[in-house]
């Protein structure tokens, strides 16, 4: 295996302040830092102690000298039929309009700004503004409905709230506003302001008086603002982004500035090989990890051109994002391996009716690239496919091929090697013992975490300890959650996850959280969620429920209608990305004698494999509720 990479990735670890200290120098510092690291706390790792610089000084100002009209950010939205390219110097000028209304409604440096808007192009410079003065940015997947929105707020506690009157999916209008209207009522701790984009998309759309504000309206008294960007010491938070865990309450993984700016800008070059004055295209939306990362930073601080896409892969045909590729002569390009599944059931003819030569690469990451998948795709395009594997938590990838530093031979399934800075280990799940070849192991990492990931959950650090360096008997190092397995030849591969989270079309989501949603519908008295191996999406949510009164679904009539309130419940709470793809109904849930819902026997049986030990149930009989209850008996 690669010689380059391996002396590479080990001159990371046995030298991390040598490796990261010539790294620093991939973006600008208005202060040099002091030590590159500081480990006198584990596991918090302090990198680049001291030194000052700013996310969007690095991502915008600092290309307007060599490429001020340079294409800067791309939006594209086949759901408005509307384009609109903004070059380094425009995105700059609007950058500083939304900078200066934020001040204006007294947001400072510190301040939490809850970003909830769909995929355009005030998105991108909501959270670049909320960069240049310092305030943290929260921004929230626009699938998420009220209920979860709520705690998010309640968690950052914003100053402000910027969002849009609707967004769009597949011709059909999203409204966004009620919405966010359910969660302020929800939430204890209201924003001062809320700030609305008007896209004339939802024409109904309600303002509270005194409290919302209109984006065009701010902007024009703006039109000429030049807002300084505030220096932040490296380890000052950047942003807060929720994601799922085990319980049903999402953690704020919180980010630094110079670890995050200097890692982004790393892998550009070693990773992703992205280049200033080339166009980068990721599929991905700005609510996830990939959006903030391969989005608006990464490529920005490359001085690349991104594409921010509102649509589907398939309208107006299977072949847009081809058309998009051609025209803007996207080099590399960032996707799912969902998007790919959902094209591999459209005309392969789309995939040569486009002038792709401009591209290099295609990156995919979020879930499990299968290899069949992985085939199609690779003999379709020609072109490298790279599977990617990281986590909201690690914000770049941990396992990847370095393709910067050296092309090494892929092997489909397999997202490769750890890359540089990742001292990657797979230990036994009970002796915390490094495991063979081909035996599988929890992923784990040996801190210090490079610079990049997370640095605590937001305003919880006892949470980041406990969650993620305590679980692996007697070590305290960071725990993926994730089995993975490395073959004689090195080659990683990811078997899935340990704890209770499900991957739903490369979205993450925890059982605990569908469940807190369908346990809300009165008709509920307990439920188990599971994740369940699924063609096109990897996994999707199935729900076993018990209800307190069987008279209700005594008839199939009544079952259906159930099923159809309690979907509905979890698109009120939660939103239509966590609804469950069936919710069937029992009288008990299989459980251990200790009262633990034996989540993975259900799984195995609707996966149609072997439910394993049962030596602990308590009632074996639920498993067979189960079974009747998937094959329609029940
Ligand atoms: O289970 C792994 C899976 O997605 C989880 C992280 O999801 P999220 O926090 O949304 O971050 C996505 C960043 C790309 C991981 O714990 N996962 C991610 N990439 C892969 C993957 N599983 C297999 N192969 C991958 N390439």
């Amino acid at each position: 295996m690669g010689a380059k990479y391996q002396q590479f990735h080990q001159r990371s670890i046995s030298d991390p302040e040598g490796f990261w200290g010539e790294q620093s120098g991939l973006i600008h510092w208005n202060k040099p830092f002091s030590r590159v690291l500081d480990y006198s706390r584990p596991p918090f790792a302090k990198w680049f102690v001291g030194g000052e610089t700013n996310l969007c000084y690095n991502a915008v100002d600092r290309h307007l000298k060599d490429r001020p009209d340079q294409n800067a950010l791309i939006f594209i939205s086949t759901e408005t039929d509307t384009e609109k390219a903004y070059s380094f110097r425009e995105l700059h000028a609007e950058v500083n309009r939304c900078a200066a209304m934020m001040q204006g409604l007294g947001v400072c440096k510190g301040d939490r700004v809850l970003i909830y808007m769909p995929m355009i192009a005030e998105a991108c410079f909501a959270i670049l503004a909320c960069a240049r003065i310092g305030a943290i940015h929260s921004v929230v997947f626009g699938g998420f409905a009220s209920h979860s929105l709520a705690n998010r707020i309640d968690d950052a506690k914003p100053k402000l709230i910027i969002s849009a009157d609707a967004g769009s999916r597949v011709g059909k209008v999203v409204s966004y506003k009620p919405l966010l209207d359910e969660a302020i009522s929800l939430s204890k701790f209201p924003p001062k302001h809320v700030v609305l984009v008007n896209r004339g998309l939802d024409k109904t759309m309600e303002r509270t008086a005194g409290r919302d504000l209109d984006w065009e309206e701010l902007r024009t008294k703006h039109m000429n603002a030049q807002v300084p960007c505030v220096w932040l010491e490296s380890n000052e938070p950047s942003y807060i982004l929720y994601t799922s865990g085990t319980t049903g309450l999402p953690k704020g993984v919180q980010r630094d500035v110079g670890g995050h700016a200097v890692a982004l800008a790393a892998s550009m070059k070693h990773i992703y090989c992205g280049n200033a004055g080339e166009t980068y295209f990721s599929t991905s939306d700005i609510g996830w990890v990939v959006g903030h990362s391969y989005i608006i930073y990464g490529p920005l601080i490359a001085g690349m051109a991104t594409i921010m896409y509102e649509g589907t892969p398939v309208r107006p045909d299977g072949g847009i994002l081809w058309k998009i590729v051609e025209k803007y002569k996207v080099s590399v390009m960032f996707s799912a391996p969902t998007a790919i599944r959902v094209l591999k059931k459209q005309d392969p003819a789309f995939l040569k009716k486009y002038d792709l030569s401009t591209l290099k690469f295609l990156f995919l990451a979020g879930e499990p690239l299968d290899q069949p998948t992985a085939q199609w795709i690779s003999e379709g395009l020609g072109r490298p496919i790279i599977d990617n594997y990281w986590q909201t938590e690690t914000g770049w990838p941990i396992l990847a091929n370095p393709m910067g530093v050296e092309d090494i031979p892929r092997k489909f399934g397999s997202p490769g090697f750890p890359m540089y800075g990742y001292n990657v280990k797979l230990l036994h799940e009970s002796t915390s013992e490094e495991v063979g070849t081909d035996e599988k192991g929890v992923v784990a990492i040996v801190p210090p975490l490079p610079p990049g990931c997370m640095s605590t959950v937001w305003g919880n650090d006892e949470r980041f300890v406990k969650t993620y360096f305590e679980t692996i008997p007697g070590k305290m190092v960071y725990s993926t959650f994730d089995w993975g397995i490395r073959d004689k030849d090195g080659y990683y591969f990811i078997l899935g996850r340990t704890d209770d989270v499900i991957n739903v079309a490369g979205h993450r989501l925890g059982t605990r959280e569908i469940e807190e949603a369908i346990s809300s519908n009165p008709a509920v008295a307990e439920v188990a969620v599971i994740g369940v191996a699924d063609q096109l999406k990897g996994q999707v949510p199935v729900a076993f429920a018990v209800v307190k009164d069987p008279a209700q679904i005594a008839s199939r009539e009544g079952r259906m209608k159930l099923e159809g309130e309690v979907m509905k419940t979890v698109d009120l709470q939660l939103g239509a990305i966590g609804r469950p793809a069936r919710v069937h109904f029992v009288t008990i849930l299989p459980k251990t004698r200790s009262g633990k819902v034996l989540r993975r026997s259900i799984q195995a049986i609707c996966e149609g494999r072997d439910p394993g030990d049962l030596t602990t149930i308590e009632d074996v009989s639920a498993l067979q509720q189960v079974r009747d209850a998937l094959a329609g008996k029940a």
